[in-house]
């Protein structure tokens, strides 16, 4: 399929390298990278009533489809990272933002898939597949990277909220623009009563997530607000209304 370019942002004070202003040694600096996409066989088939709902409930927002269905990905923000050994210090450059991911989970997959990364690096493909209601599997050859991923995840459910809570806010703000400028819009989501462009997007269902459970070392269990069956470890048993609480306050009934 067509690759993305990814436009990354250096900023870094020491990017130009090479003579200065003079010619003839102009260098030029490395600021993109590659995504390949490439599919297995045929268009994947979505037969069952489950299947199809599970991908009504994934669609994402009409004017997210305009900016993401480019081959030229500009303005992802870089996460900061808090590497502590030399070895994950020399990957550092190779990891990518969180959005970056957050976007490509989104687009090539539905609520529940597995998301293989088999160099899971910092774990931010892992992070933004919680963030997506997907499953995942990451493989890091690196033992050094162990904590990094694991300070990840212990603010994942705040991370991921805030993340989420963001894109509907995104999305209030470019309805209440296009109302202004071009009138009422025609669709509702049936989840959450705020316009929408499509009638695809009438039933994106973005759950917020309510904890995560360490079951096994590097083995997370996550639990989300609606419609899933996570099974709570013992002690959240006993507490299970507790833990089912998101540690911020979440306000979507604010936004409709
Ligand atoms: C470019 S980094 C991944 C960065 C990651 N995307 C992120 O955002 O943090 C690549 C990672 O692959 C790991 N790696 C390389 N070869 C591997 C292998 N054969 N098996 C597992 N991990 C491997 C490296 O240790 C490194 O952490």
């Amino acid at each position: 399929m067509p690759e993305i370019i990814w436009r990354k942002q250096t900023n870094a004070p020491n990017k130009f390298m090479g003579s200065g202003m003079l010619p003839p040694g102009a260098y030029v600096t490395l600021e993109h990278e590659y995504i390949l996409i490439l599919r297995k066989g045929n268009k994947r088939n979505f037969n069952t009533q489950t299947e199809k709902k599970l991908r009504q409930e994934s669609a994402y927002f009409w004017e997210e489809r305009n900016i993401w269905f480019s081959d030229v990905w500009v303005g992802l923000k870089g996460t900061k990272q808090n590497l502590k050994t030399a070895e994950a210090n020399r990957n550092r450059s190779a990891a990518f933002p969180f959005e970056l991911a957050y976007r490509l989970i989104q687009m090539f997959s539905i609520r529940g898939d597995v998301v293989l990364d088999p160099y899971l690096g910092t774990g931010t493909t892992t992070a933004a597949a919680m963030a997506s209601e997907r499953n995942s599997v990451g493989v890091e050859k690196d033992e050094s990277f162990k904590s990094v991923i694991l300070d990840k995840i212990s603010t994942i459910v705040d991370d991921s909220n805030e993340y989420i809570l963001n894109r509907i806010a995104n999305h209030l703000q470019f309805v209440e623009i296009r109302e202004d400028s071009k009138g009422p819009m025609k669709y509702e989501n049936n989840n959450y009563g705020f316009k929408v462009m499509t009638k695809q997007e009438q039933n994106i269902i973005l759950n917020y997530l309510t904890s995560i459970t360490q079951s096994e070392d590097m083995f997370f269990e996550v639990c989300y607000s609606v419609g899933n069956d996570c099974q709570l470890n013992k002690m959240e048993k006993e507490d299970k209304d507790l833990a089912k609480k998101p540690s911020k306050t979440i306000t979507l009934d604010t936004f409709t």
